[in-house]
């Protein structure tokens, strides 16, 4: 490869460290008030340790200037060098006192919800999220996958958990990162400050498919985010055109109904995402595909091609099977 030319890679190189600054899935471009404080311990210390950093330069450049030892005698040098040890010595441990109660004050914060949060479990399962809202006033409990709903401005507790081995948590823009252990729950409060996008990553090296471990966080005003969860408490509605009706009986007729469940329908399988409403989701296979009728039916056809190792079979379709059940799945909006 030919090298770039440097002032080329320059910007390109500061781009680069630009571009982990901003984002929807960035620490540093905080929507959420657990994030927050976060961003701001992290600039706190960084600033504290620049500071740290451009004094022992200055002195380091200081010393190699100087010339040494003129008219002094060695008992002068001996207590010049003592009283400079002393003072390294007694920054040194107010600076890590300081940075220490920084620090526990951020997870103190950080870690207390307050009543009136809004109670999420979360399940990690190799390679995704299984998400079930408990029950909240007058709304039921409810599963979806790989997509959180929230409301702006009420905490979010999410308890989390895991069916296999061990997943971390992290929504960067939201909250810090907590591992989900199997036969422990973790509580994380996350409180999102403005309506978005914000998108979250396994952050656990859990097995093959770790990489394919993503979610979508996506915080909106409670009117919307209670339309929201109302229409997902729902069951799934009727199939609307012979091809969907089609897809629904081969959905059923087939082994996937024996790995998912669609409420409202005889599919009641419980080791794959809930596919209630798949089709109103952004994504499938956990952040892998934008939702479609195509992607839909690329994922049924060959889910091992894909995303190598999960635990969805390849399935024997015809044809006809796959374009009906994947128009049925699109439909379940
Ligand atoms: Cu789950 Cu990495």
């Amino acid at each position: 490869m030919k090298p770039l030319a440097p002032f080329k890679t320059i910007p390109t190189l500061m781009a680069l460290l630009c571009a982990g600054c901003s984002g929807w899935q960035s620490a540093l471009d905080s929507h959420g008030v657990e994030a927050g404080r976060l961003a701001t311990l992290f600039w706190f210390i960084m600033g504290v340790c620049a500071v740290v950093w451009l004094l022992v330069m200055a002195v380091l450049v200081a010393a190699l200037l100087r010339r040494r030892g003129r008219g002094e005698n060695q008992h002068g040098q001996e207590r010049r060098l003592g009283l400079a040890v002393a003072a390294a010595v007694a920054s040194t441990a107010t600076i890590i006192t300081i940075l220490t109660l920084a620090s526990f004050i951020t997870t103190r914060a950080v870690s207390s919800s307050g009543r009136d949060a809004l109670e999420i479990e979360v399940r990690g399962f190799q390679w995704w999220w299984q998400v079930t809202y408990a029950p909240d006033g007058t709304q039921p409990a409810m599963v979806t996958a790989n997509e959180i709903h929230i409301p702006v401005g009420r905490p979010v507790r999410l308890m989390l958990v895991s069916s296999d081995v061990i997943h971390s948590f992290w929504v960067p823009s939201l909250a810090g990162k907590l591992d989900l252990i199997p036969g422990r729950t973790n509580e994380l409060t996350l409180t999102a400050t403005r309506a978005g996008l914000y998108r979250g990553q396994c952050a656990e090296f859990c097995g093959l498919q770790h990489a394919h471990m993503g979610m979508t966080v996506i915080a909106q005003t409670p009117e919307e985010f209670a339309r929201w969860r109302a229409a997902q408490a729902l069951p799934a509605g009727p199939p609307g055109t012979p091809e969907e009706e089609a897809g629904l009986e081969a959905f059923l007729s087939t082994p996937c109904a024996a790995c998912h469940t669609v409420r409202g329908t005889q599919a009641t399988g419980k080791l794959g995402p809930d596919l209630t409403h798949v089709g109103s989701r952004r994504h499938i296979g956990a952040g892998l595909l934008e939702t479609t009728r195509g992607s839909l039916a690329a994922w049924i056809a060959d889910p091992q091609t894909l995303k190598p190792g999960n635990n969805m079979p390849m399935v024997s379709l015809t044809p006809d099977q796959l374009r009906a059940i994947s128009a049925y799945l699109a439909s379940l909006r």
